[in-house]
C-alpha cells in the first residue's frame, strides 16, 4: 500500500467514519418516507431481513476488497484482474452512484441548513414555498458542498475521521431525545402501530426492491464507499467487528428515525405516503409542540441531520477523488474541488425541481411496478439511489463470488479477526460468508431485479 494514501488512526476512527458514511439522510430522511410509501410495518420487516442476510455479507465483501488491494474502487477491481465488463458494471457504475447521488443528496442537505436558520428566524413559512425559491435552495446547496469539499481536502485521519468521531455520538443522542418527544404526543400510538405491525399482504416485488435498495443506500453498499474506506484500514484491525458495528448502528438509527417520525405523522394527521417532503413537513410541528425551547431542540436536530449528511457526503466525494489521487496522481485538494464543483453543477436541476423550474419539477419517467417518478430529484434518486445501487451490489457479489478467488477475500476478512476461521456448530463464519457471497446474495438480488423488471 502506498504510504501517501493515508490510513485511519484507530479502529474506533474507522468505525465512526464508516458508520458516519452509513448513517445519514438515508436513515432519517429516506427510510421513513420509503417506509411510508411501501406500506409501513411490512416494509420494515423486509428491510431488516435485507440488512442481515444481504447487506452484512456485502459490507464484509467491499471492505475486504478494499483492504486486500489497498486501492480505490477502480484500482481494486483492476488489481484483482477485472476485465472491461466487470470494471464497467462493478467499479465505474459505483463511481457514478457516488457522484450522482452526491449531486442531489447535497441539495437535501442544503435544506437542513435552511431549517437550522429558520428555527430562529422563521423564514421558512412552509416547505413548498421554501423548496420553490431558488434564492434559498441554491446558495444553501452550494454552502453544503463547499463544507464537504473542505473536510475532504483535510485528508483521512485529520479530516474525515476527526469530524466523524465527534459528530456521530452526538447524533445518536439527539435522535433518541426527539423520538421520546414524538412518542409522548397525543395520538402517537396509531403511528407506532402503523410502523411496527406488518401487513404481509403488502409485500410485492417492488416492495422488496425498495427495501433492498434502501438497505444498500443506507449501509453505503454498492457505492464503492466501503471499498475505498477499507483501503485505508490497517491489517491488524477487525473487519468482522467493525462491519457488525456499522450495520448495527446504521439500522438502529433508521429504526429510531421511524419511531421519531411516524408517531408524529399520525399525531398531526399527516399522510405517511407523501414522499420526499415527509421529514421536513412533520418534524417542525414536533418542535413547535414543545412547551418551551422548541426552536433550540429543532435547530440542534437539523444541525445534526446536516452533520450526518456531511459524514456521508464526504464519503461520496472520496470515491471518485481517491481514484483521481491514486490513478491520475492528482493532489487531494485538486481532486476534491473538481468533483465537488462538477457535482454542484449536475445537482442544479435537482435543486430547481421543488417548484422553481416547471420543467424539472414536472418531468416524469415510468418506473418499475407501474409507478411513475416525478421531478428531477426523485428521478435521480430512483435511478442512482435505488436501481443502480442494487445493480452494483449484484455485480460486486458475482465478481467476488465467481470471478476472483473468494477464499482470498475470506482470508482478508479473517486477518485481524481470528474468530472468522473458528468452527462454530460445524461451520466457520468464513465458510458461511462464502456461501452467502456465492449463492444467497446474487440469487436474491438477481431475483428481485428480474421480478421488478417484470421478467419473472
Ligand atoms: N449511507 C448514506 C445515507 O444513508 C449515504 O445517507
Amino acid at each position: 500500500m502506498s504510504v501517501n494514501r493515508g490510513q485511519w488512526g484507530s479502529k474506533f476512527g474507522f468505525i465512526m467514519a464508516a458508520a458516519g458514511s452509513a448513517v445519514g439522510l438515508g436513515n432519517i430522511w429516506r427510510f421513513p418516507y420509503v417506509t411510508g410509501q411501501n406500506g409501513g410495518g411490512a416494509f420494515v420487516f423486509v428491510y431488516i431481513l435485507c440488512v442481515l442476510l444481504i447487506g452484512l455479507p456485502l459490507i464484509y465483501n467491499e471492505v475486504a476488497l478494499g483492504r486486500f488491494t489497498g486501492k480505490n474502487t477502480i484500482g481494486a477491481f483492476r488489481d484483482t484482474g477485472a476485465n472491461k465488463f466487470w470494471l464497467a458494471t462493478g467499479a465505474v457504475l459505483a463511481l457514478c452512484v457516488s457522484f450522482f447521488v452526491l449531486s442531489y443528496y447535497s441539495v437535501i442537505a442544503g435544506w437542513t441548513i435552511g431549517y437550522i436558520i429558520s428555527e430562529f428566524t422563521n423564514f421558512i413559512k412552509d416547505f413548498q414555498t421554501f423548496q420553490a425559491t431558488p434564492l434559498y435552495v441554491i446558495p444553501l446547496f452550494a454552502l453544503f458542498m463547499v463544507i464537504t469539499i473542505v473536510i475532504v481536502t483535510g485528508g483521512i485521519a485529520g479530516g474525515i475521521e476527526k469530524a466523524s468521531k465527534i459528530l456521530m455520538p452526538l447524533l445518536f443522542i439527539l435522535v433518541f431525545l426527539v423520538m421520546l418527544r414524538s412518542l409522548t404526543l397525543p395520538g402517537a400510538m396509531a403511528g407506532v402501530k402503523y410502523y411496527l405491525t406488518p401487513d404481509f399482504s403488502k409485500i410485492t416485488g417492488k416492495v422488496i426492491l425498495s427495501a433492498l435498495g434502501q438497505a444498500f443506500f443506507s449501509l453505503s453498499v454498492g457505492w464503492g464507499i466501503l471499498i475505498t474506506y477499507g483501503s485505508y484500514l490497517p491489517k491488524n484491525q477487525s473487519i468482522v467487528s467493525s462491519g457488525l458495528w456499522v450495520g448495527f448502528m446504521d439500522t438502529m438509527v433508521a429504526l429510531l428515525a421511524g419511531l421519531m417520525i411516524f408517531p408524529a405523522v399520525f399525531a398531526f394527521g399527516k399522510d405517511p405516503a407523501q414522499g420526499t417532503a415527509l421529514v421536513f413537513q412533520v418534524l417542525p410541528d414536533v418542535f413547535n409542540s414543545l412547551p418551551t425551547g422548541g426552536n433550540i431542540v429543532g435547530a440542534l436536530f437539523f444541525l445534526l441531520l446536516c452533520v450526518a449528511a456531511l459524514t456521508s457526503s464526504i464519503s461520496m466525494i472520496e470515491v471518485p477523488a481517491s481514484y483521481l489521487i491514486d490513478e491520475k496522481k492528482w493532489r487531494r485538494k485538486h481532486a476534491a474541488w473538481t468533483i465537488g464543483i462538477l457535482a454542484f453543477i449536475v445537482g442544479i436541476p435537482s435543486a430547481l425541481s421543488g417548484g422553481a423550474s416547471e420543467l424539472f419539477t414536472n418531468m416524469q419517467i415510468p418506473f418499475f411496478g407501474g409507478t411513475t417518478k416525478t421531478g428531477f430529484l426523485d428521478i435521480m434518486d430512483a435511478i442512482f439511489g435505488e436501481l443502480f445501487i442494487v445493480i452494483v451490489a449484484f455485480m460486486t457479489s458475482l465478481y467476488a463470488g465467481w470471478v476472483i478467488d473468494t477464499r482470498k477475500l475470506a482470508e482478508e476478512i479473517a486477518t485481524g479477526a481470528p474468530v472468522f476461521s473458528k468452527k462454530i456448530a460445524g461451520i466457520t463464519p468464513a465458510q458461511l460468508w462464502v456461501l452467502f457471497i456465492k449463492y444467497v446474495c446474487p440469487v436474491v438480488i438477481g431475483l428481485v431485479l428480474l421480478s421488478t423488471i417484470g421478467i419473472i
